[in-house]
């Protein structure tokens, strides 16, 4: 469903080049989970903007569903990011001054729907996630972890087939963060989609279908989820282990 062939992607910032993605080569079938992990700066969100089609490769091949993102035209790209993908950005990305509801609702009104019927899709999202008693409250009244959570329902309320989620728990506890982490494993075992999850949590470990590392742009070994003789996520990580494949 998701493949990508060598991507390269380099940044050119005051004279100095990184490559922050090097050569990936990456399959993920509808229906898997699949834990990304990798030190801070090790090309994770990069990654993901690619797959995304928000920023293009140098090299390499990317293709969802049987077609290269490199092909399509701007408008192509963006209905793609519209209805195929669900992005949980890192940072959010949420509208100020509008409501949860109005935020949780914007893909579905990009999309064409309807402000009664993008809301009334968005609303069970909302409950989804927590957030039934916020729908009102604007980003700025909100908590961190309540932003993210809005995030989480804007980018899941299409019923998108990709999912790109840029550590979504980042801001979350720990019963939070099993609630959402459930909540993806559930979309792509029961509908099917793809899910790529960049995580540093322990439960996305034991619950992913596979887990990935990067370190400086290049993908380590992938290795099958739920295994007690992995090493843990942290120490992944930390670089203290290095994930062999099973
Ligand atoms: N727009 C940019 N211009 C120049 N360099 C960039 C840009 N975005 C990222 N980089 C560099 O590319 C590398 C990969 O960054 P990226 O954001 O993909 O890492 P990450 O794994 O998501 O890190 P984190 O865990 O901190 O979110 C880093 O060295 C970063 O400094
Ligand atoms: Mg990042």
């Amino acid at each position: 469903m998701l493949e990508l062939e060598r991507v390269v992607k380099h940044y050119h910032e005051a004279e100095e080049e990184v490559r922050a993605v090097d050569g990936v080569s990456l399959k993920i079938e509808s229906g898997e989970l699949v834990a990304l992990y990798g030190p801070s700066g090790s090309g994770k969100t990069t990654l993901l903007l690619l797959i995304a089609a928000l920023l293009k490769p140098d090299e390499g091949v990317i293709r969802y569903a049987g077609r290269d993102l490199s092909s399509l035209s701007q408008r192509e790209a963006s209905e793609y990011l519209l209805h195929d993908v669900g992005f949980i950005f890192q940072n959010f990305h949420l509208m100020p001054k509008v409501s949860a509801l109005e935020n949780a609702a914007r893909k579905l009104l990009l999309g064409g729907s309807g402000m009664r019927q993008a809301q009334a899709r968005a609303i069970p999202w909302l409950e989804r996630v927590g957030l039934g008693d916020r729908m009102r409250h604007a980003p700025e009244k909100l908590s961190g972890g309540e932003r993210q959570r809005v995030a989480i329902a804007r980018a899941l309320a299409g019923e998108p087939d990709l999912i790109l989620a840029d550590e979504p728990t980042g801001n979350l506890d720990s019963a939070r963060s099993r609630e959402i982490i459930e909540l993806l494993h559930t979309i792509a075992h029961e509908r099917g989609a793809c899910v790529l999850l960049v995580t540093h949590d322990e439960d996305a470990a034991a619950i992913a279908d596979r887990r990935c590392v990067l370190r400086d742009g290049r993908l380590l070994e992938s290795s099958t989820g739920g295994d007690a003789r992995e090493p843990s996520a942290s120490a992944v990580v930390a670089g203290e282990d290095r994930v062999e494949a099973s």
